[in-house]
């Protein structure tokens, strides 16, 4: 596995496992396969309800601890304060473990500077190793570097080859914010794993549009975590450390960034009335 070093010295593995829409029921087999074939880093979310499934997982993989990376992420309706700190403590105890690696606040709605100051009291306290945030766009994320004491050390947005984010990539570098990929493979959209380019490029090496996909992500600097509920697409997932994608096919890939998102946009106020309706 490759790390990359985050702007507190916290490494932090450049692939990593993600178990959205992935059933309580199924996650713990889900975690443990993904952990035998060598993966480190899971990354779950108090509104994936899958958080308790992760730390079962975690307890009995038999992989010491310090080994793993876990990642979770404040939900909006735990937004302000008091209620994020509450339920810090419920993520802590459904993950079975004296410590969470990385939290995120998943969405830039509710008082996510109150969500903030809890994390960071977390993190000062010491069982929060790095805090950072999700699915906020430039404007947000400048917004908070400028008034936070903790930088944020990571910021998880949809990324994929058909949304590549590079201006937000940008103001990431500039603030020392590590870019962290949601939906590598767009959840399969845009017939994703059959594209031309991909898999055209894919067969010099060997490889599939998948492994293609994620390879062109983790050279442009960016973490991935991609999703699968098959061991097989686990173990294919994760072997893209074995080849270098070369300038020209990073130009060509380059040229399939549509530079919009295939899910919603967090500007629209109608998505923004559904996502903070959920949870409450
Ligand atoms: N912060 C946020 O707001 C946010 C939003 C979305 C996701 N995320 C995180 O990002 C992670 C990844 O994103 P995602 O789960 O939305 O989607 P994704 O990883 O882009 O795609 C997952 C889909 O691809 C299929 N798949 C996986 N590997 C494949 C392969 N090698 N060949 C063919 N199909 C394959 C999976 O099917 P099977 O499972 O059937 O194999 C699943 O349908 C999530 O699990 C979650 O941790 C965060």
């Amino acid at each position: 596995m490759e790390y990359v070093t985050l702007n507190n010295g916290i490494k932090m593995p450049v692939l990593g496992y993600g178990v959205y829409q992935v059933s309580n029921e199924e996650c713990e087999r889900c975690v443990l396969d993904a952990i035998s074939v060598g993966y480190r880093s899971i990354d779950t979310a108090q509104a994936y309800g899958n958080e308790e499934a992760v730390g079962n997982a975690i307890k009995k993989c038999g992989v010491p601890r310090e080994e793993l990376f876990i990642t979770t992420k404040v939900w909006i309706s735990n937004g302000g304060y008091e209620k994020a700190k509450t339920s810090l403590r419920e993520s802590l105890c459904k993950l079975q473990s004296e410590y969470i690696d990385l939290v995120l606040i998943h969405q830039p709605f509710n008082d996510y500077y109150g969500t903030y100051r809890a994390m960071e009291e977390a993190y000062k306290e010491g069982w929060i190793r790095a805090i950072g945030v999700s699915n906020f766009y430039p404007d947000r994320l400048v917004d908070l570097c400028n008034f936070v004491e903790v930088k944020p050390a990571v910021n998880q947005v949809e990324t994929h080859v058909f949304q590549q984010q590079a201006q937000a990539h940008e103001y990431m570098v500039k603030y020392g914010v590590q870019h962290e990929s949601w939906g590598p493979f767009a959840e399969g959209r845009n017939d994703f794993f059959t594209n031309p380019v991909l898999t055209k490029i894919g067969e010099k090496y060997n490889k599939s549009a998948a492994q293609t996909a994620l390879r062109f992500l983790i050279q442009s600097g960016v973490v991935v975590i991609p999703k699968s509920t098959h061991k097989e697409r686990m173990i294919q997932n994760i072997d893209v450390f074995d080849f270098v994608l070369s300038g020209e096919d990073m130009e060509a890939i380059q040229a399939l960034d549509e530079k919009e998102s295939l899910f919603f946009s967090h500007y629209d106020p109608a998505m923004v009335e559904m996502l903070t309706g959920l949870h409450q």
